[in-house]
């Protein structure tokens, strides 16, 4: 079953340990957005808010590097707990060496690329990825719209996938909703990030039961 992992980008920081409570009960991931506002326009939040959110969670930490030179903070953030890394392709030199340095720490390891990255030049790397994430929005921002080219560009990775028999899952973040989370997840999807279609829901938890399908 497809697994959903709330992104805290959008969860009321006022009220951070009972948006902490609600994903522990209902969802399978929590979903850490990490913005430097320079390889993506915005800033998010680091390790305080990090490390405040794993003493609470009882499921793992998916971070979602969206910094320059990654390779820096791969240690702090499985030393924070994190179970699951990525980054940029766009923002590694050397992302091969990068996915290396993820899984040496016991962490798992994941690329990232934005909705104009081509699909096949991911080819060399997935054999080191335990998942990619597909962004279905330009990094950056919650919020936004979801990009309809995800719906060839999903089923063709995931042919990819299958067809060299990796076990690299894919995770699709941006503009995801209970409207298209099933037919994500019959394109491909293993994991669906979702921030405001959770957080600014009357009922979150009803929410993510919707998106189960
Ligand atoms: C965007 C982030 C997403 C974002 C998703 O750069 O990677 O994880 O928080 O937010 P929604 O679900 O609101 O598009
Ligand atoms: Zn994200």
């Amino acid at each position: 079953m497809v697994k959903i992992a709330p992104s805290m980008l959008s969860a009321d920081f006022l009220h951070l340990g009972r948006d902490v409570e609600m994903v522990n009960r209902n969802a399978d991931l929590f979903h850490l957005d990490i913005m430097d506002g320079v390889q993506v326009p915005n800033i998010s939040y680091g390790f305080p808010v990090v490390e405040a959110i794993a003493r609470k969670a009882e499921l793992p930490l998916d971070a979602h590097l969206m910094i320059v030179h990654p390779e820096k903070y791969v240690e702090r953030f499985a030393a924070a707990g994190a179970g699951m890394i990525s980054f940029h392709v766009e923002a590694a030199d050397d992302p091969a060496g990068v996915l290396r340095l993820i899984r040496s720490t016991g962490v798992e390891a994941g690329l990232a690329f934005n909705p104009d990255f081509p699909v096949d030049m991911l080819q060399p790397y997935l054999e080191e990825c335990d998942f990619v994430v597909m962004m279905s929005v330009f990094a950056g921002f919650g919020g936004q719209k979801f990009i309809e080219s995800t719906w060839e560009r999903l089923p063709a990775l995931k042919s990819e996938i299958m067809s060299r028999g990796l076990s690299c899952r894919i995770e699709v973040d941006g503009g995801v909703s209970p409207a298209n989370a099933r037919a994500l997840a019959e394109a491909g999807a293993d994991i669906l990030v979702a921030g405001s279609a959770v957080f600014k829901s009357e009922d979150p938890a009803g929410t993510i039961r919707m998106m189960r399908g």
